[in-house]
């Protein structure tokens, strides 16, 4: 079988693999590269485990094929915290009990951090459409919703 070598640029530092023509952003990520934050809920692009942002856009990695990172800029779960200092979001989440098994917190914290990366100050209704792609089954989404919306202010007082 033809393996493709891929250059591309992983939570800010460069990374090359070899990956078979057929294999996914997520199966990549976690197999090859033990980046296993990202999960895989569905495989079919339903749940939003697997979220990954792709030179800034938002994307189920289950969804892509790691042949299409070639020169592409990759952001996981993995490059959201700063060392030991966790993002904000991250703070939050764990402060306001936003999670409980925790498989769709990475992918929740990865679309939340999307959302306001690109609107520092969205309404309840735009974080909840925004978070639509993301399943939980634990939490009842509440909790995820107000520890999101909680972090933008905080964010905002601290600018
Ligand atoms: S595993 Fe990718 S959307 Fe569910
Ligand atoms: S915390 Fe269990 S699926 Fe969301």
């Amino acid at each position: 079988m033809v393996k493709l070598h891929i250059s591309t640029i992983i939570n800010g530092e460069p990374e090359e693999f070899l990956c078979e023509p057929e294999e996914t952003m997520l199966d990549v990520l976690r197999d090859r590269l033990s980046l296993t934050g990202s999960k895989e809920g569905c495989g079919s692009g339903d749940c939003g485990a697997c979220s990954i942002t792709v030179d800034g856009s938002l994307i189920c990695s289950c969804l892509m094929l790691a042949a299409e990172s070639e020169g592409k800029k990759i952001e996981t779960i993995e490059g959201m915290s700063d060392g030991e200092t966790l993002h904000p979001l991250q703070q939050k989440f764990l402060e306001e009990a936003a999670l409980q098994c925790g498989i769709c917190t990475p992918g929740m914290l990865v679309a939340a951090k999307a959302l306001l990366d690109e609107n520092p100050d969205p309404t309840e209704t735009e974080v909840r459409f925004w978070l639509a792609g993301n399943l939980c089954r634990c939490t009842g989404y509440d909790k995820i919703v107000r520890a999101v919306l909680d972090t933008a202010q905080e964010i905002r007082e601290t600018k």
